[in-house]
């Protein structure tokens, strides 16, 4: 009787790469908070309640940044609101992703 051997090839493939995507770096408020300062503050003033002679001149009234209405948007709502502007607000140039990222994070901690 002929004995014939097989051999099983087991070829194990251990996946442990993850195919996700790498996490962006966190947003940080207190990075978004000097972008803010610099690029936000003069029309929304210091605590984002908007800046009264600004308003008056634009002739528009600006809803204070930690309100209800203004936070109950999305982070990607906040950012297109940035980059594109809205209503009387012009796009505020010459920001990076991370740069409105972190100015989002900072908007979310205006919340009243
Ligand atoms: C030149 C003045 C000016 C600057 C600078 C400015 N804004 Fe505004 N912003 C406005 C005005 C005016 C409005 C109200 C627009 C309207 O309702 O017509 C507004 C509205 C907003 C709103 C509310 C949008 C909504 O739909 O109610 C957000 C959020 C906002 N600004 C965020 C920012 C952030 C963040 C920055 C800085 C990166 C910034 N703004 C810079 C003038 C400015």
């Amino acid at each position: 009787m002929k004995r014939s051997l097989v051999f099983l090839a087991c070829n194990v493939f251990i996946c442990g790469v993850s195919i996700a995507p790498a996490p962006a770096a966190a947003a940080s408020a207190k990075d978004g908070e000097t972008v803010y300062n610099a690029r936000c503050k003069n029309c929304h003033g210091a605590d984002g309640s908007g800046n009264p002679a600004i308003a008056k001149m634009m002739n528009v009234t600006m809803k204070p940044l930690g309100s209800a209405e203004v936070q109950a948007k999305s982070d990607a709502d906040l950012k297109r609101v940035i980059t594109t502007g809205v209503g009387k607000m012009r796009p505020v140039s010459g920001l990076s992703a991370a740069d409105a990222d972190n100015v989002v994070a900072y908007l979310r901690s205006l919340k009243k």
